[in-house]
């Protein structure tokens, strides 16, 4: 869970509109190889509520705002994300789930891989075992 922070992100402010960049390992502590994003959340859904063995993901608010709640197997801590310009880095084998997204919210979520479903725990407690295992 220590790994987990937000980063900030490089923001150029201009009149005209600001402007933010990404770069491959530079301002994220892995290589992208995927990028997807969740729009059009109805009020009240939650997404996510899985944890993935071996992936990381990098998660910015690119409009709007929601919250993503991270969990270890020991502790909760919540973020809520609102600014285009900064990020939560999510290392593997954290349990998250995201709500209270606006209306509006855009949740752009990097990957350093691509989709596999069996580097997904959708159950909890098999998650929560894996942890006391010590073990993705
Ligand atoms: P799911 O993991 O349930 O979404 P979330 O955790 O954000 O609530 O994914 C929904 C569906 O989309 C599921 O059938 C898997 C599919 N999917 C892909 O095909 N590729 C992807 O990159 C992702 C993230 C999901």
């Amino acid at each position: 869970m220590d790994d987990c922070r937000i980063i900030q992100l490089p923001k150029i402010s201009d009149p005209r509109g600001n402007l933010t960049f990404i770069e491959n390992s530079r301002h994220i502590p892995f290589d992208i190889k995927r990028i997807y994003y969740l729009y059009d959340v109805p009020g009240g859904s939650d997404r996510g509520s899985h944890a993935h063995k071996t992936l990381h993901q990098f998660i910015v608010a690119a409009s709007g705002s929601f919250d993503v709640v991270l969990d270890d197997g020991s502790h909760e801590q919540r973020y809520h994300l609102n600014r285009s310009y900064q990020g939560l880095y999510l290392c593997p084998m954290i349990w998250r789930y995201l709500d209270n997204f606006s209306s509006g919210a855009v949740c752009m979520v990097l990957a350093s891989d691509f989709y596999d479903a069996n580097d997904y725990y959708r159950d909890y407690d098999e998650f929560k075992a894996a942890v006391a295992r010590g073990k993705p």
